[in-house]
């Protein structure tokens, strides 16, 4: 140990060099914390998916974005909110650069709805902040969500998949209103969202 050593990598280090073993010790510390990290951020996403029921489609549904609008379920005077037979929503909507069509809906508050989408160009975002309603609008394919709102409120939505030039200001609004007052209302103010 005394013995100056020839091989210079055995010579005593210099003031400020870190011995081996305290790198070692050092960056297994650092690779434990990274490792936690991602184990929280790992049980984070398993978490809210769950608890908030978020979830990929479960449905493969395909169209032709050439013809949406010649014929089919997402032709204009078919979209927008329609009740079905057993009283609940159904929202269809077309994104394209850079709208959503209609650009505002209305649907009822403790009632499921289901949200029916489709691209008509490229890929877009449908996104209602603070609801399990999130999901890509890609060409080709109808994207399904289903959701209950509890109460009345305002959701600006946001296309939150960058689709171009004008992907910043691609925006609409889904109007919850409470259950009795939509029953009252007729087939146009259903489709339409009024100025409040
Ligand atoms: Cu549509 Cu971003």
């Amino acid at each position: 140990m005394a013995e100056p050593s020839s091989n210079p990598l055995q010579r005593p280090l210099a003031d400020g060099v870190v011995p081996e073993p305290v790198v070692e010790r050092t960056e297994n510390r650092w690779v434990a914390v990274m490792a936690a990290m991602l184990g929280v951020m790992m049980a984070v996403i398993v978490v809210t998916g769950v608890s908030g029921a978020l979830h990929p489609a479960s449905n493969v549904e395909v169209t032709d974005p050439q013809t949406l609008h010649l014929a089919g379920e997402f032709v204009e005077s078919n979209l927008g909110t329609a009740i079905e037979p057993d009283g609940s929503a159904t929202v269809r909507l077309i994104a394209e650069q850079y709208d959503f069509v209609p650009d505002c809906v209305v649907v009822p508050a403790q009632t499921p709805v289901t949200f029916r989408l489709t691209s008509a160009d490229v890929v877009h975002g449908f996104l209602l902040p603070n609801t399990n309603v999130n999901t890509m609008v890609v060409p080709g394919f109808v994207a399904e969500v289903r959701t209950t709102f509890a109460q009345p409120g305002e959701y600006e939505m946001p296309c939150h998949e960058f689709c171009g030039l004008g992907h910043h200001a691609m925006w609409t609004r889904v109007s919850v209103t409470p259950r009795e007052k939509f029953a009252d209302q007729g087939p146009l103010e259903r489709t339409r969202c009024e100025k409040h």
